[in-house]
């Protein structure tokens, strides 16, 4: 009788998957409105999606003249303050050219909007692939799929990359980009641990930048942005993550109990710690929930970085000693393929770490601080 019972999800989801074109495909069906298995539950429909308008904004960090001995120690400073206040900043001047950034946006977008035949080839649910491209990981256990495509290119679980697993259409400007942001990368392990008054090569020697994942996502034009989200609100289960974004804008954090939109800046990368790090930190360090709203316009393409470590290696992680002297630790050590498994096993929005909590801690902190 009522609407809910003509309505079969499981099995549009399976139609949906099925045609492996993802939302693209819906989109260039021509299709003009957004259909049922994207719209966000009914309680958050009353949600406004769009920030307010107040003067704030994510923090920039130039890293220019970062060779000099007083530059580097100022931006150590920047980087740690950011890391706590807002577990979110953007880079400018951080050495990468922008031709290999805008390469990189160019074959993310060129890979989703290839000949279909081609596409379809990578198109898969098995996570232990190196390269795949899916829409929505967690399409069946979410409430609501969320408006993306993503080809995902991951070494955390299977070793060294192999580059004549990764498409032809994008391969060159990948391995580039990879090249690029991983030298970045360990260069923000070296400037947060010092920052965490440990030595320069802490982070990296416990592995933080061993495995990767670079996620591409494509998010289609949308003909009712309100009903539906790019991304739900998660926090990354990651060391850190540096993520690539156009112009588009739809990346928002949350900050002080509101949420604020990453302005897109261009040839910057936006930088936010992950799980993890918050985890080692004692809490010093934040990961902050985020989301990526959709839009009337688009595609936007994005090229998020994340640094997983080895999800086979046998090192535990935990609350880093030299920082839990004064602090009681909060979490009990794990594997990074526990972890992984338990991020996996949950929808994005009711993904979390409350699991490892020691037991003598109260239920609101963590919910507190992940709001910062
Ligand atoms: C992510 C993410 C943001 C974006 O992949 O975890 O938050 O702008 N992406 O695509
Ligand atoms: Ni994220």
């Amino acid at each position: 009788m009522g609407t809910i019972s003509n309505y079969d999800r499981v099995k549009e989801l399976k139609d949906f998957d099925e045609t492996k074109m993802g939302v693209k495909g819906v989109v260039d069906s021509g299709v003009e409105t957004v259909p049922k298995i994207f719209i966000r539950p009914s309680d958050e429909l009353l949600e406004e999606l769009k920030t307010p308008c107040v003067n704030l904004q994510v923090p920039v960090i130039n890293f220019e003249g970062i060779g000099e001995k007083d530059r580097y120690n100022e931006v150590v400073k920047e980087v740690l303050d950011a890391s706590e206040k807002w577990g979110f900043f953007q880079v400018v001047n951080h050495g990468i050219p922008l031709k290999v950034l805008d390469n990189m946006l160019q074959g993310n977008q060129m890979f989703h909007e290839q000949d279909a035949d081609i596409k379809k080839k990578f198109y898969t649910r098995d996570m232990a692939k190196q390269v795949l491209y899916q829409s929505n990981y967690d399409l069946y256990t979410s409430k609501a799929a969320n408006w993306r495509d993503t080809l995902v290119v991951d070494t955390s679980n299977s070793g060294p990359l192999d580059p004549t697993e990764l498409p032809e259409i994008c391969r060159d400007a990948m391995l580039e980009y990879v090249d690029h942001v991983l030298k970045l990368s360990d260069l923000l392990l070296e400037l947060l641990s010092l920052g965490l008054g440990l030595k320069p090569d802490y982070l990296k020697e416990m592995e933080c930048s061993k495995g990767w994942t670079l996620i591409n996502h494509y998010y289609p034009a949308c003909p009712a942005p309100e009903l539906t989200l790019g991304s739900s609100k998660h926090a990354d289960p990651t060391f850190l993550t540096v993520l690539l974004q156009d112009q588009i804008g739809g990346l928002q954090v949350i900050h002080k109990n509101q949420w604020v939109d990453v302005q897109p800046i261009p040839g910057a990368l936006v930088v936010n710690i992950g799980e993890i790090l918050q985890i080692m930190s004692n809490h010093k360090l934040k990961s902050v929930y985020h989301r990526v709203t959709s839009n009337k316009v688009g595609p936007r393409i994005s090229s998020a970085f994340f640094l997983k470590g080895a999800l086979s290696s046998p090192k535990l992680y935990g609350s880093i000693k030299e920082l839990s002297e004064e602090n009681p630790v909060m979490y009990r050590e794990f594997t990074l393929g526990e972890f992984n498994a338990n991020f996996f096993s949950r929808p994005l929005d009711e993904s979390g770490f409350e699991y490892l909590k020691v037991s003598n801690h109260g239920d609101g902190k963590l919910k507190e601080i992940l709001e910062v």
